[in-house]
């Protein structure tokens, strides 16, 4: 698995508001989907092209455009809701398939209540938008999920990660083509399973409170 850490004074400027416990829900959401543009830019570098040529108004040249089939961007439910319109400002063509997972707060085991995705994912880069890898269950399981669909190589946007789920990840998603894109690394998980010191609960956060 690749991991990459923005290193951007903008990025952790707008990520130190966030994690603000007297950041409101509007500038919570308006500053997400600014976070997320700005990752995707690093976690679409190796997106599929093939090239074009086409006439400009004085010649003929070569360039690029997104091969087919088009990526997908799959937000996991809720939280990464939050996330999507950033990422297809940058992406407007990408396709974009849903899956519902909630954490039992207890167990910290995920569960998914909801899935919207193409059948066959065979030959396609997926992006997973989800704003926290904590122990990295739900994750895991998005992973999981789109290559046994035929995913060739999936990348993960998070805001914020703990080691421990980066380490996790790693392990489960050993021998596949994983990238991890992360806004920072954290320092750790508490006793409850919230990364520390994190943003909280980002759907809550994001939404208010359930
Ligand atoms: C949050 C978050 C991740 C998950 C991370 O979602 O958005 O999906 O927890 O925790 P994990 O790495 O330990 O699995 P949550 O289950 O709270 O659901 P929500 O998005 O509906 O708030
Ligand atoms: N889910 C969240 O929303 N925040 C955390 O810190 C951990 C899991």
């Amino acid at each position: 698995m690749r991991v990459h850490v923005a290193d951007h004074p903008l990025i952790t400027h707008k990520l130190t508001v966030l994690r603000d416990k007297n950041t409101a829900s509007a500038t919570f959401r308006a500053l997400t989907e600014e976070l997320v543009t700005l990752l995707a830019y690093e976690a679409t570098r190796n997106v599929r092209v093939n090239e074009v040529t086409i006439e400009t108004p004085v010649a003929t040249t070569t360039g690029v455009a997104l091969s087919e089939p088009r990526p997908l961007v799959v937000p996991i439910l809720r939280a990464g809701l939050g996330m999507l319109e950033g990422m297809v400002k940058l992406v407007p063509t990408a396709e974009v398939g849903f899956l519902g997972m909630v954490r039992n707060e207890e167990t910290l085991e995920p569960s998914t209540y909801a899935e919207r995705l193409p059948d066959d994912l065979s030959d396609r880069q997926c992006f997973v938008l989800d704003p926290m890898l904590a122990t990295g269950g739900s994750l895991g399981a998005a992973i999981d999920f789109l290559f046994k669909r035929g995913a060739i190589d999936v990348t993960a946007i998070c805001l914020l990660a703990a080691p421990e789920g980066v380490a996790a990840l790693e392990k489960r998603t050993a021998g596949r083509d994983v990238t991890l894109v992360l806004g920072a690394l954290d320092e750790k998980l508490n006793e409850l399973g919230y990364i520390i010191p994190g943003l909280g609960d980002a759907g809550d956060r994001l939404y208010g409170t359930v």
